[in-house]
């Protein structure tokens, strides 16, 4: 795993921009993989305001979220189709009809299977993806791979856990219907991406973040998977790298690469 620790959660979104929109300039037909929640939101303002700029289009981009509450409207203000839309694809050049969302507003078993399946088809026929973006939970889920999801899992229906019911709490009106279940992407699908790159901020995720990097590979870990994958870089701010026993390690391997880069090696 490539460990980068920045000074602030600002520095943290900078860096995750840039690695977007160097894969969408480079790529004739590049595929994205893209998280909801608090901690890209500062990723999606900085696209936003690169793409406004004129340093980036999305014309030709194809994006994969990770997951969808079930049995909610694409409409829902708490779907994740919603907050994408808001934070990101309407003000964005990208063609709606290449933003793919799982589609979950269904309660029925049989067609939540088949639309799992449909997406995961859909990032095979679009070639896969190029760059997943990923942020984690306080009980270490990626996507909505809770504890214990196999590391070989793929779309799928999973339910939430506790923890992540509580976490998402403060999004739904007292008394609204939060649902408890979810389309996810599975670990395997993720792992399946050619690069990975999570991001996570503040202290509440210093504890998830330590037993990813540092732990043992557990399921009751989801994220620790991606100690297996070829390319994940994990991209934290100072509150959130807090907890590392490693941190010293971490920091000079990025000197030695940038030594390396810079043709400069001591
Ligand atoms: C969202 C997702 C989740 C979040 C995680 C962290 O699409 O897949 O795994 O990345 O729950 O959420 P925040 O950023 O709100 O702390």
């Amino acid at each position: 795993m490539q460990v980068i620790i920045l000074p602030l959660a600002h520095d943290v979104a900078l860096y995750a921009a840039d690695r977007v929109a160097e894969v969408i300039n480079s790529k004739t037909n590049p595929v994205l993989g893209l998280a909801t929640g608090s901690t890209p939101i500062a990723l999606y303002d900085e696209l936003v305001a690169r793409y406004q700029a004129k340093q980036v289009s999305f014309r030709q981009t194809i994006s994969f979220n990770l997951d969808e509450y079930i049995g909610i409207a694409d409409s829902h203000a708490q779907s994740y189709r919603t907050f994408m839309n808001q934070h990101l694809f309407d003000h964005i050049d990208i063609a709606k009809s290449n933003t793919h969302v799982p589609l979950a507003e269904s309660k029925d078993a049989i067609v939540l299977k088949k639309s799992a399946q449909d997406f995961e088809a859909s990032i095979q026929q679009a070639g896969g993806i190029d760059l997943q973006i990923l942020g984690i939970g306080l009980n270490g889920h990626i996507g909505f791979n809770e504890p214990t999801s196999s590391f070989t899992s793929r779309t799928r229906i999973k339910t939430l856990s506790e923890s992540t019911v509580i976490a998402n709490k403060r999004f739904f009106k007292d008394g609204e219907y939060q649902p408890h279940l979810a389309l996810t992407m599975g670990i395997g699908t993720i792992l399946n991406s050619r690069a990975v790159l999570l991001i996570a901020t503040g202290k509440a995720k210093a504890e998830a973040v330590k037993v990813m990097i540092e732990g043992p590979l557990s399921a009751m870990c989801p994220a620790s998977a991606l100690q297996l994958h070829e390319t994940a870089t994990i991209v934290l701010d100072e509150e959130a790298a807090s907890m590392l026993a490693l941190k010293e390690y971490y920091r000079w391997c990025e000197q030695k690469r940038q030594q390396l880069h810079e043709g400069n090696v001591r």
